[in-house]
């Protein structure tokens, strides 16, 4: 064992979760930590592990970045033709988690992936910076390429295609949205005596209960 990585720990101070003083509904208590994450600076508070399930049941998972909060779901975007969306198109539960350390806080959130519309995906997509437009346009996500020099080329055969136009957005590109069936809260405590506070859903209402951290 590396006794290096062995002795790395902290202890964690910052906060408690107390479930009297937690809501029914988790949703919007979700966006206050939200909030509260990019209040406090965390450097990329929208990245989120997102674990899909593969063809043969292994787990996958890989940072995509968090879109949008809904009354019941969460939103991210990619390449339907990636492998995170054809093991989406074969099964479509995800489990989801972000990692916010200033605040000493883990959200874990499980759901059930869906296509957002075209409609929806179009407008987020015109909202993108014009590189990242072209990037859906030449990048084939998760397909070998022999060299970054031929993935240079691909990129400036777009660039060249698009050259003084509008780019419309790919048909192979665009959102998911992740409606949710179970979140926790996970908040760091001295000693560790962590918070975990876990919410399921059933016949549409929430069920709250302690987990031993
Ligand atoms: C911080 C961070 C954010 C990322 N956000 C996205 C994203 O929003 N959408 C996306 O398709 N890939 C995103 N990626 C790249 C993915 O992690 C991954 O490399 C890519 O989507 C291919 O995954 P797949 O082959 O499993 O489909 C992000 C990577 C990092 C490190």
């Amino acid at each position: 064992m590396d006794s290096k990585i062995a002795d790395l720990r902290r202890n964690y101070t910052k906060g408690g979760l107390q479930e009297e003083q937690l809501p029914e509904n988790p949703i919007p208590f979700f966006k206050q930590w939200f909030d509260e994450a990019l209040k406090s600076e965390v450097m990329e508070p929208n990245a989120m592990s997102l674990a899909t399930v593969t063809s043969d049941g292994r787990p996958n998972s890989r940072m995509v970045l968090l879109k949008g909060i809904e009354e019941t779901s969460i939103e991210f975007y990619t390449n339907y033709s990636s492998d995170k969306g054809h093991e989406l198109e074969e099964t479509p539960f995800v489990a989801v988690t972000f990692w916010w350390p200033e605040l000493e806080r883990q959200v874990r959130i499980w759901g059930t992936a869906e296509k957002l519309s075209e409609k929806e995906s179009e407008t987020y997509f015109q909202s993108r910076p014009r590189e990242s437009q072209l990037g859906a346009w030449a990048s084939d996500q998760s397909s070998e390429i022999d060299s970054r020099e031929s993935l240079k080329k691909q990129f400036e055969k777009v660039q060249e295609k698009f050259e003084g136009k509008e780019i419309s957005k790919p048909k192979h590109w665009g959102g998911y949205e992740i409606e949710i069936d179970k979140i926790e809260f996970w908040q760091g405590r001295p000693g560790r005596y962590h918070d975990r506070i876990f919410y399921t859903k059933k016949s549409g209402s929430w069920n709250r209960k302690r987990l031993q951290p």
